[in-house]
């Protein structure tokens, strides 16, 4: 799939769930309403979009949420996936549920790599920042089982938000040299349900790395692809683990974008900030051939703007938060 910017999608996001146990300021407001269920893809409908995406060249499946960890059936759904393709499979999680005994049944369906969030260290502050009763323990035991049951690389990732987080680069950046994983800050991006995003509450990813620099010195590891998001940074005192940024807002990558989205209510999304999106499920519930949906996607791919616009001064945020288009 090419679109008409030359690029080429390598990587689908599929979000299988918009619920979530979370309600992270940046994300979902308290009050959000969920889709219902019959308005879900099922795991069946998963596991053929995975397949026909497969045909055309996706070689990269994230599945994320939601909180994806809540779908009754992920492993099933994780199974189906690797019965059918032999895509990567990754998955994004808020780490608040993870067990060893699931995380284990996971990777034998065939997940292979995690990504979780921790936006703080501190209880009183995650609490905040996620408006759950989750604590920061809980995902420190979720990073430990990922890595005690071999689900690596692991990534962190992390969001900072003006006034609510930005002191903690240097605490977080310290996870990756305790677990010897990648921490990854995100900018805070014009995604939240609220339509609380400001400029101003965006940590630019150049303040993040200036803030980590204070304490530890850091050099560029040269591992960065193409079509990765991070630009990632080793420890020069030689401390495992690396820290990457990811800077959408500062210094958009649009340029070098491999990704399609699927949402849980059975959209394709070109991009993340798209505010046109594409409805599968009158396709996918009415017969429509295999031949049929990859045409779909062949057009949907082709719609795929240059880049997102944050930018300019008539930006407009999509209607949907990150929880329904996924990760
Ligand atoms: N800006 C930046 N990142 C966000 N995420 C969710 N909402 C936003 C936002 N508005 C992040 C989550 C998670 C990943 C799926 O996206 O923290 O790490
Ligand atoms: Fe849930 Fe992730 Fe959104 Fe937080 S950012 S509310 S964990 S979907």
């Amino acid at each position: 799939m090419i679109d008409s910017h030359g690029r080429t999608i390598l990587d689908l996001r599929i979000s299988i769930t918009d619920r979530c146990n979370f309600r992270c300021v940046y994300c979902m407001e308290p009050d959000v309403r969920f889709q219902p269920a019959d308005r879900l893809l099922t795991p069946t409908e998963i596991v053929r979009m995975a397949g026909i995406a497969e045909g055309l060249g996706v070689r990269k499946i994230r599945i994320t949420g939601g909180e994806p960890t809540l779908h009754p059936e992920l492993e099933a759904i994780i199974a189906g996936i690797r019965s059918t393709t032999r895509v990567e499979i990754a998955m994004i999680t808020n780490g608040s549920l993870l067990t060893r005994h699931a995380l284990a049944q996971w990777k034998r369906a065939g997940l292979g790599r995690v990504t979780i969030s921790i936006d703080s260290v501190r209880a009183d502050r995650f609490a905040r920042v996620t408006r759950s009763t989750a604590t920061p323990d809980d995902v420190l035991a979720g990073i430990d089982a990922c890595l005690a049951e071999g689900l690596t690389p692991l990534k962190l990732n992390a969001v900072l938000v003006r006034g609510v987080n930005d002191d903690e680069a240097v605490d977080l950046a310290k996870l990756a040299r305790r677990f010897g994983v990648e921490m990854r800050f995100i900018e805070y991006m014009p995604l939240d349900s609220a339509h609380a995003w400001d400029r101003t509450l965006m940590v630019p990813a150049a303040e993040t790395r200036a803030a980590i620099e204070q304490k530890f010195a850091l050099l560029p590891t040269g591992a960065d692809d193409a079509h990765s998001t991070a630009r990632t940074y080793r420890f020069a005192d030689g401390a495992p683990g690396t820290v990457g940024f990811i800077a959408p807002v500062s210094s958009p990558f649009c340029g070098a974008c491999s990704r399609l989205r699927l949402t849980a209510d059975g959209f394709v999304r070109p991009c993340l900030f798209s505010t046109t999106e594409w409805g599968l499920l009158p396709l996918l519930r009415n017969g429509a051939s295999d031949a049929d949906i990859e045409r779909f996607l062949i057009d949907v791919t082709w719609t795929k703007l240059s880049g997102h616009q944050i930018s300019s001064p008539t930006f407009t945020q999509p209607a949907r938060p990150m929880s329904a288009v996924g990760g």
